[in-house]
């Protein structure tokens, strides 16, 4: 039988979006049984049935300390069925272009709302991207004014290796 995969992800500028899709296609490379679907948040629709997925994914950057509105609904309203699966969960974000226990923290905090309410058997934390020029002019301020560094931090072998290692449960 197969075991199938979803992946769900938010993303508002598109980087996320690349990642959820690595992980998909290495999760799929995991085995010829292996069907993964990679789906944004805002598309999975109410009547997704979670309980026939093995497995399912769910990625969103931070931003300003929480992770996006589309993932964590998603969490909030599949919160029951989720915890009936094994949950994968990961976060992007530009606190994780240094590595440090406390920026860790900081990561883990803004996936707070969603392991209140799932256990994930595993964690990604991943440095992600930012191009200023993409920012409307309040974001701008809001990163400026953070200091954040500009440029593509994510580090596709540390992606890609999470999603190699990632536990799969029998289909
Ligand atoms: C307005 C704004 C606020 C952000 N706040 C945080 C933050 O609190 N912590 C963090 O680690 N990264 C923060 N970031 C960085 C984003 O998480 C990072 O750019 C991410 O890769 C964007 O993903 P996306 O392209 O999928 O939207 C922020 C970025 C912007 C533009």
């Amino acid at each position: 039988m197969a075991t199938k995969i979803l992946v769900v992800y938010a993303s508002r500028y598109g980087s996320t979006r690349e990642v959820a899709e690595a992980v998909g296609e290495v999760l799929a490379g995991r085995g010829p049984g292996v069907e993964v679907e990679v789906t944004p948040a805002k598309e999975a629709g109410d009547s997704i049935d979670i309980a026939s997925y093995a497995m399912v994914v769910i990625g969103s950057p931070v931003y300003a300390g929480k992770w996006l509105g589309d993932a964590l609904l998603f969490v909030k309203k599949h919160a029951g069925a989720l915890q009936e699966v094994s949950v994968a969960i990961f976060s992007t974000g530009l606190a994780m272009t240094e590595d440090t226990p406390e920026n860790r923290e900081k990561m883990a905090e803004a996936a707070q709302d969603v392991t209140d309410l799932v256990a994930p058997v595993a964690t990604g934390m991943f440095a992600g991207k930012l191009i200023y020029d993409n920012l409307n002019l309040p974001m701008r301020l809001m990163i400026k004014a953070m200091k954040a560094p500009e440029g593509d931090f994510r580090d596709w072998d540390a992606i890609r290796s999470w999603a190699q290692g990632l536990p799969l449960p029998p289909g």
